[in-house]
């Protein structure tokens, strides 16, 4: 339930004024915000969730008080942060902010270096969330947040899984906005180069929502030569193969072949939870006699699928299964997003998920 009053409010920007955290929901994820402008309390996000100090954060920016969408002058808004704006970058902005889009530019010469770990871009993205808006529009600056989870797990989308994130390490403030619509962190497109866009991290706004608004080609990681050699990497730590992971083991199962994803298990898995998508009238497979497969109906719609994948995930990882299978998501762009994290999370999921994430 969302439940904030503009007291509350006004004790965050108290709170982000004085240097302090808060946790505050976003249409997305739910993001650990510092000032951005104060170094000291950009510090307290690395400790806070155990992440490498060269993984740098997104700003947060709000639109100014009752705007009307079309008429936001975002060019000066972006302008502290940001060196140039391209004509593209603004029709981005124009078109998808507030939203689930994140964008990379070039660095004004003032934002600090711990928020970019000291790279030479920035990314900035404004989140539609109204509790969001309102935090940021209060405190009148850039708001610093990455996702307010520990480092490599699975994101927060509602105020109790943040603060079961950090319990007992940290006297956190979690402004309440109910449960997160979008449920996968923000798509980020790299605008640096100054000529191509370039497709970091899917998301909910996929490279045809991009074209068909904007007539703008975004590129996938790769697929052009970006002359900036071996320091590209690790610039998104969703880059890296283990992320997003829960500590019970996750595979995914191809239509049909739930036994074959148990062979990789040298150990007979005895309880397993079974994703299955809502269309699908049952599992339909022979069964194993040391086995039991409990199954669990997951939506089949990809954004209704993508607003649970994280939560279903807690859920499942809270509930003492052997192991976990999720279905395949079908091909196609607007799964990217999702298939993206669920095969993060596979990689780096099991008791031992710590030791693969130096990938
Ligand atoms: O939906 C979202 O984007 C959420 C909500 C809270 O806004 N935030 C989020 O933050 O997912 P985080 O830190 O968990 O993921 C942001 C990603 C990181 O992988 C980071 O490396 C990348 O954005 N990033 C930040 N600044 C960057 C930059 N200058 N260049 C390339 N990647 C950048
Ligand atoms: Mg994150």
């Amino acid at each position: 339930m969302s439940t904030y009053s503009s007291t509350v409010i006004d004790e965050a920007v108290q709170t982000l004024r004085d240097g302090g955290l808060v946790a505050f929901p976003t249409e997305t994820v739910y993001g650990l915000g510092a000032d951005a402008k104060n170094p000291e309390a950009i510090k307290k996000i690395f400790t806070a969730k155990g992440r490498p100090s060269s993984h740098p954060v997104i700003v947060h920016l709000a639109a100014p008080e009752k705007y009307d969408v079309a008429e936001i002058d975002w060019a000066t808004l972006v302008s502290p942060w940001v060196r140039d704006l391209s004509e593209d970058a603004l029709k981005l902005i124009n078109a998808f902010w507030p939203g689930p889009l994140t964008l990379v530019f070039k660095k004004d010469k003032g934002v600090l270096n711990e928020l970019t770990g000291g790279q030479d871009t920035v990314a900035i993205r404004a989140p539609a969330h109204p509790v969001a808006q309102e935090l940021l529009r209060k405190f009148k600056s850039g708001i610093a947040a990455p996702s307010a989870n520990r480092f490599g797990k699975v994101s927060p989308t509602s105020a109790a899984d943040v603060r079961s994130e950090f319990e007992g390490m940290l006297d956190l403030m979690v402004l309440d906005g109910g449960d997160c619509e979008v449920g996968i962190e923000s798509t980020i497109i790299d605008l640096s180069s100054g000529d191509h866009a370039v497709l970091l991290r899917p998301g909910i706004i996929t490279p045809s929502d991009i074209f068909s608004k904007t007539g703008i080609r975004v590129f996938q990681l790769g697929e052009i030569n970006q002359d900036k050699g071996d320091s590209v990497l690790p610039r998104v730590s969703g880059s890296m193969r283990a992320h997003y992971a829960p500590t019970t083991p996750l595979r995914m199962y191809s239509p049909g072949r739930i036994l074959d994803a148990l062979s990789e298990f040298p150990d007979i898995k005895s309880r397993v939870a079974v994703a299955v998508w809502d269309s699908d009238s049952s599992l339909s497979h022979d069964g194993h006699p040391l086995v039991h497969f409990e199954e669990v109906l997951i939506p089949s719609e990809c954004h209704a699928f993508a607003s649970r994948l994280y939560r279903s995930l807690r859920d499942l990882d809270q509930q003492g299964w052997d192991l976990i299978l999720f279905p395949e998501p079908p091909p196609g762009e607007e799964w990217d997003g999702v298939r993206d994290r669920l095969q993060r999370a596979c990689f780096g999921s099991g008791p031992s998920s710590i030791n693969h994430s130096s990938n």
